[in-house]
C-alpha cells in the first residue's frame, strides 16, 4: 500500500511517499530556515505562507521521485495536530483538496506520532511494544507505545521542551537558528564539565522535566560574563549545557523503562539527532542491555516519510477523515 503524505506543521514543507509503512520510495524537503534565520526563530506568518507557495512543487516532486502519480496512490496522509495553525492549516487544506480530487482516503496523523514512526523507516525491526522518547521543539515526552495508535504518556515537561532549552541557549551564545543543531555542531570537543548547571527536578512527577530553569541559567551566565565584559568559552558553555539537558532525558527514560519493564527504548524528534544524546543513550542502554533504536539523521527533523510510515498504521486501525477535517494547533498524543 502506497501513502503519499504531506507534512507542514512548522517550518519544513514535506512530501513523502512511503510503501507499507515502512519503505520510502520519495522523501522531499522544502527547508524554510534561510527565511526564519535573522529573526532567531520560526516566524508563523512567514512559515504559512512560504508552505503554501511549495506545497504543490514538494508534492509534484515526490510523486515523480516516487515514480508514481496520484492513480497509483492509495492514501493520503496529513499532519493536522499539534504545530503552527496557519501552517498545519496549509497541508491540510492542500490535501483535503488532493483526496477530495483523487477519490483516495484521507488519513489525519499526529506530528509526535509520526516522529515515533520515523524509526519504522530504517529498523524493520522494531515493533510496539517499547518506550519512547520524544524530544523536538516543542514538546519532550516519555511515551509508552503500546501499539502503533495507542499511546500513554508517562512523563512530560512541566515548562520549556528540552529543544526550546537548547535553541534559545544557543542564540544567547550568538548561534544562528536552528539553535540546537548549531549548539550541538560547535560544542563538538567542548568541556562539559567546564560550567555546572542545576540537575532540575519536579516535585511529585518522577518521570516530568523541566527545562526553563536550565535555560534562565545559562542565558543569565552568558548575560553576567558580558556584563562583567569577560569572554566565554562557546564550546565548554555549549557541552555543558548539552551535558545537563542530556542527563535529564537519559535518567527519566531510564529510570521509566526499568519501572515499567520494557526492554526496548527509541528516540524520536529534531533533538534525538543530537550526538551526545545519541552517544549516551548508546552507551547506558547497552550498560543495561536494553536494546536502543534511533531514526536516521535524516528523519530526526520533520519531514514526510515518517508521516506516510504513522498514516500507513493509522490506516489500518481506520483513521481516516472526511472533508469536514480541521488542523489544531495543540493536541494530546
Ligand atoms: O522535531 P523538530 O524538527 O521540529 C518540531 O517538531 O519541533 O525539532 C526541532 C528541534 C529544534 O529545537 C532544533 O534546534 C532541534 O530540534 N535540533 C537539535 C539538533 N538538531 C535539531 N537539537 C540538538 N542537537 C541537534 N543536533
Ligand atoms: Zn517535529
Amino acid at each position: 500500500m502506497k501513502i503519499l503524505a504531506i507534512e507542514s506543521s512548522c517550518d519544513e514543507t514535506a512530501a513523502a511517499v512511503v510503501e507499507d509503512g515502512r519503505k520510502t520510495l520519495s522523501n522531499v524537503i522544502a527547508s524554510q530556515v534561510k527565511e526564519h534565520i535573522i529573526y532567531g526563530g520560526v516566524v508563523p506568518e512567514i512559515a504559512s505562507r512560504m508552505h503554501a507557495q511549495a506545497i504543490s512543487g514538494v508534492t509534484a516532486k515526490a510523486l515523480s521521485d516516487a515514480n508514481v502519480d496520484l492513480g497509483g496512490i492509495d492514501a493520503i496522509g496529513v499532519t493536522y495536530a499539534p504545530g503552527l495553525i496557519g501552517a498545519l492549516l496549509v497541508g491540510v487544506n492542500f490535501a483535503k483538496g488532493l483526496s477530495y480530487s483523487s477519490g483516495k482516503p484521507l488519513v489525519p496523523t499526529h506530528h509526535l506520532r509520526s516522529h515515533i514512526a520515523a524509526n519504522y523507516l530504517t529498523q524493520p525491526s522494531l515493533e510496539p511494544p517499547f518506550l519512547c522518547l520524544v524530544v523536538s521543539g516543542g514538546h519532550t515526552h516519555i511515551v509508552a507505545v503500546k501499539d502503533y495508535t495507542e499511546f500513554e504518556v508517562i512523563g512530560r515537561t512541566q515548562d520549556d521542551a528540552a529543544g526550546e532549552c537548547m535553541d534559545k541557549s544557543a542564540r544567547s551564545m550568538g548561534l544562528d537558528y536552528p539553535g540546537g543543531l548549531n549548539l550541538d555542531r560547535v560544542s563538538k570537543g567542548g568541556n562539559p564539565d567546564a560550567y555546572s548547571f542545576p540537575r532540575p527536578r519536579v516535585d511529585g512527577s518522577k518521570y516530568d522535566f523541566s527545562f526553563s530553569g536550565l535555560k534562565t541559567a545559562v542565558i543569565n551566565t552568558v548575560h553576567n560574563a558580558s556584563q562583567k565584559g569577560e569572554s566565554l568559552n562557546v564550546p565548554d558553555l555549549g557541552a555543558s549545557c548539552i551535558k545537563a539537558v542530556t542527563r535529564c532525558l537519559t535518567e527519566n527514560t531510564l529510570a521509566a523503562a526499568e519501572e515499567y519493564g520494557y526492554k526496548k527504548i527509541a528516540l524520536a524528534g529534531g533533538v534525538s539527532a543530537n550526538s551526545v544524546l545519541r552517544a549516551d543513550m548508546t552507551a547506558l542502554c547497552a550498560k543495561k542491555g536494553i536494546e536502543l533504536f534511533m531514526p536516521e539523521l535524516k528523519y530526526c527533523g520533520d519531514n514526510a516519510a515518517m508521516v506516510a510510515s504513522q498514516a500507513y498504521y493509522e490506516f489500518l486501525s481506520g483513521n481516516t477523515a472526511g472533508p469536514d477535517l480541521n488542523a489544531y494547533a495543540t493536541m494530546e498524543i
